[in-house]
């Protein structure tokens, strides 16, 4: 039983302190609740500061805190105002919306008595954190908060490290799960933009680690490489914003498809029961499906056909903000969310690359193509050229050449509106490329050069 328990502790140490507490048991010292506060300790004191519920994979409270003054959101959840950081602080100074003051590193002599202040009235966290819990949280409310504001400039959040110093740790420890760019893990933004957001949420992390997660806690080495390090990750890019819309594109399209996620098996809950495609999850959950090829939804071409449904389009929110859109995504109607981001069938990544695309992909269709005709309003001697160079080398110059896929004329004569989308974002998970950035008339000339292609 010891041993077990002790196991499953050793799995979630760095590795230097497991070697140190292998040493511990090794000299016959099994007493975990005895022995002095280490690093680890601390670490996992930070992540328990950081979000308690996460780390301990507690499910989040049923009801909001009533002590929490929550800030206006559209998706606020009852765990934020759990979480200490929440009232604390990322620089642990106290926040003036939740009447604190700077958490004092003295004043709190022994563990019981940091015990006794989680059951005050202002907190209220009877029974919800352990013996070792709370342990962990005095170590690292005595020997892990720093003064953060000697290396984040305050007002202009900057780092003051030297950002050309730890690219090596940074390659070698954090590229390995986050991608030399900072953005191979689709569940977060890109590092760099959150970094540059909230550098004392990004320098916490670093020191303690991530609730639940097996990124390694960095407090073990000097400040300041810490420092340096931080500099360096806040220097690292956004999202390419035409690549996001493009893939936005690509997912507005077919998300199940572009991302490889398990088709849906159940109908869309905003999609009528009576229209066509009722029956067929992979079809009526694509945005495409309801929003239309023309994003004109009932106003545009599925006004009327198979895929009538009555639902609006999407050209009011061209221009909006994505913070805006990514809301609409995830309410209620939509549900491309769960209670937590690993739970919804799209990633934060996805949502933000299709919040992108509604603001800044769309076209007005209209402007490019005759909706009763289906006519391209281009030019289609102009482009051969431009179709023998962007689009043969895949579909043959007679736009028949893809074993796969459907014959290019063909498509471009009676879904000119699915073509024209296409050509602009690419094909959903295929290395079609996409040429959004091009100028759109070139693009509709070669769409009309595809609408001559021989039958
Ligand atoms: C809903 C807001 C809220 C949350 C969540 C919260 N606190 Fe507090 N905490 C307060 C307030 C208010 C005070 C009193 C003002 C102050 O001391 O800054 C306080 C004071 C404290 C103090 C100083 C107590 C003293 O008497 O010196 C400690 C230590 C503390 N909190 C730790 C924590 C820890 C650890 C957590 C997470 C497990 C936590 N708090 C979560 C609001 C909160
Ligand atoms: C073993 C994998 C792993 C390693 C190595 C790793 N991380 Fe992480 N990191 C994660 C995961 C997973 C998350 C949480 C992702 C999420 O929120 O969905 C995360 C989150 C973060 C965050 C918080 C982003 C936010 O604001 O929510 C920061 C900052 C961060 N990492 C920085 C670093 C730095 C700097 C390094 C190198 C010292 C590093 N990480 C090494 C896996 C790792
Ligand atoms: C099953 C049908 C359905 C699917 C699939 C669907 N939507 Fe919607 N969407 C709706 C309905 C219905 C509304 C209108 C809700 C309302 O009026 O409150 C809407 C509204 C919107 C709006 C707001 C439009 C406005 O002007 O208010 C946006 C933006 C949007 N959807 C984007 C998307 C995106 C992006 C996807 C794919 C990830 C998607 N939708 C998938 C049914 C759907
Ligand atoms: C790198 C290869 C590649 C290039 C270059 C390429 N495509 Fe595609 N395209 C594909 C693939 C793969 C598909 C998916 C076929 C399928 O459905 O299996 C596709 C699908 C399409 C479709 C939709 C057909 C369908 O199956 O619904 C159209 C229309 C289209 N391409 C037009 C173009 C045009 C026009 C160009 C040039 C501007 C172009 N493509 C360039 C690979 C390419």
């Amino acid at each position: 039983m010891t041993r077990m328990r002790i196991n499953a502790r050793l799995s979630c140490v760095p590795g230097r302190l497991a070697l140190l507490l292998g040493a511990v048991l090794a000299l016959g010292l099994f007493s975990v609740a005895a022995k002095a506060a280490d690093e680890a300790d601390i670490a996992r004191g930070g992540r328990l500061f950081d979000n308690w519920i996460a780390e301990l994979k507690e499910r989040p409270p049923l009801a909001p805190n009533p002590r929490y003054k929550a800030p206006k959101d559209l998706n606020q959840i009852n765990e934020a105002g759990w979480r200490c950081v929440s009232c604390h602080g990322w620089d642990y100074q106290g926040l003036k919306r939740q009447a604190t003051g700077p958490l004092a590193k003295a004043g709190l002599e022994d563990p019981a008595r940091l015990a006794s202040v989680l059951r005050d009235p202002r907190h209220q966290y009877e029974n919800r954190l352990s013996e070792r819990d709370i342990a962990d949280l005095f170590a690292f409310l005595q020997n892990g908060m720093i003064d953060m504001s000697e290396h984040i400039d305050p007002e202009g959040k900057r780092p003051l490290g030297d950002k050309s110093r730890e690219a090596v740790l940074f390659a070698t420890i954090c590229a390995n799960c986050h991608g030399m760019d900072g953005q191979r893990i689709a569940s977060m933004a890109p590092l760099g933009t959150l970094v540059r957001g909230n550098p004392q949420e990004a320098l916490h992390k670093i020191l303690n680690g991530h609730p639940a997660e097996k990124m390694p806690a960095l407090r073990f080495l000097p400040i300041s490489r810490i420092w340096d390090l931080l500099a360096y990750a806040h220097a690292l890019p956004d999202r390419d914003q035409a690549a996001s819309i493009a893939r936005g594109g690509r997912l507005y399209d077919n998300w199940q498809k572009e991302t490889g996620a398990r088709p849906k098996t159940y109908r869309h809950p905003a999609y009528p029961r009576i229209a066509a495609f009722a029956a067929m999850p992979k079809m009526n959950w694509r945005c495409k499906e309801c929003h239309g090829w023309d994003y004109k939804g009932s106003a545009g071409i599925y006004g009327s056909g198979t895929h009538r449904t009555g639902i609006k389009g999407v050209r009011a929110m061209a221009g909006g903000r994505p913070a805006d859109i990514l809301a609409i995504l995830t309410d209620a109607n939509h549900r491309f969310h769960g209670t937590n981001w690993f739970r919804s069938p799209l990633s934060y990544r996805d949502l933000i690359d299709l919040a992108n695309f509604i603001s800044r992909g769309q076209i007005d269709m209209d402007l490019y193509i005759d909706r009763k005709t289906g006519h391209a309003l281009g030019n289609p001697q102009r482009r051969r050229m431009e179709f023998n160079v962007l689009c043969a080398t895949c579909h043959g110059r007679n736009g028949k050449a893809l074993p796969t896929g459907k014959d290019i004329g063909d498509v471009a004569r009676s879904n000119p509106w699915e073509a024209l989308h296409k050509i602009r974002n690419g094909h959903p998970d295929e290395a079609m490329p996409a040429l959004h950035a091009l100028d759109s008339q070139m693009l509709v000339d070669i769409l009309a050069y595809a609408q001559t292609l021989p039958e």
